[in-house]
Parts: structure tokens; C-alpha cells; sequence
């Protein structure tokens, strides 16, 4: 694959595996593993059959027609947000939960900014009978209080994160820090395409389920299964590189990936992180981050819990700099006068993150013919609160 990691770990001039001493065995024991396990037919025929008959995949590509025709376009929605837990996480939180099986790990732990992840996390552990420890930002604990329930309601424990912004990175930081401190029984499941080496690659491979399928779909309902326009938000970037990941190679396909801008990209409040960022090293890769000067972490800003972080995947950091795919970003309030367009446009509530996508829409001009699918990464329920207080419901 042109665009995938090579034998080191590396995509371009980012990836690798930037770990403290003490994450060695387990980082090792992983990315020693990770290829044979997961291209073990065992091992497809149980993650093939809980996708199908547990999450409920494939998720539908369903053509929007009052959106194609407001914008110019054939517009396809990839529903992501119907999986079983309302979002993409689950996908890859099901691979790693059957991986972290065969490792013979017996306790689980994870990061979450929206609660999506984490109650991914929680639901696949209930499933398996295995302990799970969520860690948390505080100030997302508060912003997306029904995920908080639901994971306790799942019998997951979940852990407040405390420091800095209080928000993923800080979780991240929380998560690592208990993995260091419980080495041989603890997998620790990633939320997205970031970390060291190899999680990108694996949670990239776990997410691409959702390109193997619109491609299919596409051909069904198109006849062609290459679209002009392929659009994704990003966090982390694990729906994006799932909605990106069989279209990598097909150059004429144009991919946009979009970010948070928070409350303008200049205005001190921001998670734009290509726009913001340089090249530096966070939670195990190097990639682009936002960081001052000397290197320290810029503490990032969205309303939206899911692309609140200050990096973007490693792989992204490669399809940007060699310019693959084009990185926008997208305000609060753009973001948040999307989500009510698609709600009573098209009756479907986005999650705020998958608004983001939607928004960039208003930003392009197409043409009649051209096909475009927008990765509808999760349901807006999780999100009522914030969409209440904005638009004063
Ligand atoms: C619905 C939804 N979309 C997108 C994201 C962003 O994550 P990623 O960039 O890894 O897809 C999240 C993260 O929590 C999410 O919940």
C-alpha cells in the first residue's frame, strides 16, 4: 500500500513508537502480534460476525437527497452513527477486545473525549467478562454526561482525568500512566488512529471496514465505486482513516478531512491542529501537534469532546504533508448550524464531531454529476444538552 506504514513503523516522516522504557514489552509484545493475529481466519470469522450481527454492520450508504440537491451533488451519507453505541468506535474496539483475548489479557483499559469510545470500550467488556477502567476528562465527563452513565451502567469504572485542559490528551495521559503501572495482565484499547507504533496502523485496519463497504455500496447504487469527494472529521483521525482507507490509492479521489476550529482558528481557542500544529512528539508518535516553542503541549479547544485534542494521527500527519488528502477546519458555531440543517433536513441528529464534516459542505462548490460520501461518524443524542443551551430549544 502506497500510503501505509512501512516495516518501521513510519509513514513518511511520522509514526514510530516514542515510549518510556517501561511500555516496551507491551508495546513490543503488540506490534510482534498484531499482523498474525488479526489475519488468523479464527480471528476474521469472530470479528466479521460480531460486526454483522452485533454492531448491525454494514452500516447503510444512504443517498441524501434533499442535501444533493441543495448542494449541487450526489451527497451519500455512510451511517456510521447506526452501529450498535451510535458511533464508528466500535469497530475497532471490537478488533481489540478479541486481539487483547488472545494475549490472554485479562483487564482493559481506554481514553475517551465524547464518551463514544469509552462506552465502546465498556460495551465489548460486559460482552466478553472482562474488568474496564475508562479514563476521562472533567470537563467532558460533564459535557457528555449520558456516555458517563452508560458506561457505568455497562459496569465499567470510570476515572477522571484531572490535569491540564481536562479533556482527551489529559485522559490519554491518565491511560498511559495506569498501563505503565499494570504491564502483563492490562491491554490498553486506543480510541484512534494515534499512539506508538502500531496502533495507527491496527485501528486503521479495524476502521477500514467502513471504505470496504461504501465502495460495494457505491457500485451497487452508482455502478462506479469511486466517488469525486470523500469527507471525514477528525480528532485522532479513526473514522476519517477508515472512511479514507480503501480510496488512499485511487488518486483522483479527493479525501477532506476536517478539524475543529473551536472559536476561530486565531483565536486562542482552537483544535485546528494542521493549522496550529509542527512537527513534534505526542503520546508515542511523532506527527503534528500543537505545542508552544520549547515543545509543551498547547492546550486545545472545541465544543465538540471528540476533536478536542491537540495532534492528529501519525498517517494523517503524512497524507497532509504530502498533500493526499486537504485538511479544513470548521467553528463551534458552523459546526453546531449543521447539525440542525441535517436534523431537519434530512432527519438525521449528528453527533457535533460528525457536524463538522458537514459543515465543509457550505465551503465547496460541485458539480452536478459529481458523487460525494460524508462519513456520518456518530447519533447526536449524546449531544442534546449542547444543542439545547445553543439554540435555545
Ligand atoms: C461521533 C464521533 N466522531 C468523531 C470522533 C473523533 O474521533 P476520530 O477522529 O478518531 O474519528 C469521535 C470521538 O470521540 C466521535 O465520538
Amino acid at each position: 500500500m502506497k500510503y501505509g506504514v512501512n516495516e518501521h513503523g513510519y509513514y513518511g516522516d511520522f509514526g514510530g513508537a516514542y515510549i518510556p522504557e517501561m511500555l516496551y514489552p507491551n508495546v513490543e509484545e503488540l506490534r510482534q502480534q498484531y499482523l498474525n493475529i488479526i489475519s488468523d481466519e479464527g480471528f476474521k470469522a469472530e470479528f466479521d460476525d460480531l460486526l454483522k450481527n452485533y454492531v448491525g454492520r454494514p452500516s447503510p450508504l444512504y443517498h441524501a437527497k434533499r442535501y444533493s440537491e441543495k448542494y449541487g451533488a450526489n451527497i451519500y451519507f455512510k451511517r456510521e452513527d447506526l452501529n450498535h453505541t451510535g458511533s464508528h468506535k466500535i469497530n475497532n474496539a471490537i478488533g481489540q477486545i478479541l486481539l487483547a483475548k488472545r494475549l490472554g489479557k485479562k483487564r482493559i483499559i481506554a481514553e475517551t473525549g465524547a464518551g463514544q469510545h469509552g462506552v465502546a470500550t465498556a460495551t465489548v467488556c460486559a460482552l466478553m467478562g472482562i474488568e474496564c477502567v475508562v479514563y476521562m476528562g472533567e470537563i467532558d465527563m460533564a459535557r457528555q454526561a449520558p456516555n458517563v452513565s452508560r458506561m457505568k451502567m455497562l459496569g465499567a469504572t470510570v476515572m477522571p482525568a484531572s490535569s491540564g485542559s481536562k479533556t482527551l490528551k489529559d485522559a490519554t495521559n491518565e491511560a498511559l500512566r495506569d498501563w505503565i503501572g499494570n504491564p502483563v495482565d492490562t491491554h490498553y484499547i486506543i480510541g484512534s488512529v494515534v499512539g506508538p507504533y502500531p496502533y495507527p496502523d491496527m485501528v486503521a485496519r479495524f476502521q477500514s471496514i467502513i471504505s470496504e463497504e461504501t465502495k460495494k455500496q457505491l457500485l451497487e447504487q452508482t455502478g462506479n465505486e469511486l466517488p469525486q469527494y470523500v469527507l471525514a472529521c477528525v480528532g485522532g483521525g479513526s473514522n476519517a482513516m477508515g472512511m479514507f482507507y480503501h480510496f488512499l490509492d485511487d488518486e483522483d479521489v479527493k479525501l477532506v478531512a476536517v478539524e475543529a476550529a473551536g472559536k476561530g482558528i486565531n483565536s486562542g481557542h482552537s483544535a485546528a491542529t494542521t493549522f496550529l500544529g509542527q512537527e513534534g512528539v505526542l503520546h508515542g508518535s511523532r506527527t503534528i501537534l500543537m505545542q508552544t516553542p520549547d515543545g509543551q503541549v498547547v492546550e486545545p479547544y472545541s465544543i465538540s469532546a471528540g476533536l478536542d485534542y491537540p495532534g492528529i494521527g501519525p498517517q494523517h500527519a503524512h497524507l497532509y504533508k504530502i498533500n493526499r488528502a486537504q485538511y479544513t477546519s470548521i467553528t463551534d458555531d458552523e459546526a453546531l448550524q449543521a447539525g440542525l440543517l441535517c436534523s431537519q433536513m434530512e432527519g438525521i441528529i449528528p453527533a457535533i464531531e460528525t457536524a463538522h464534516a458537514l459543515a465543509q459542505l457550505e465551503k465547496m462548490t460541485f458539480k452536478l454529476d459529481d458523487t460525494v460520501v460524508i462519513c456520518i461518524s456518530g447519533r447526536g443524542d449524546k449531544d442534546l444538552d449542547t444543542y439545547i443551551k445553543y439554540f435555545n430549544f
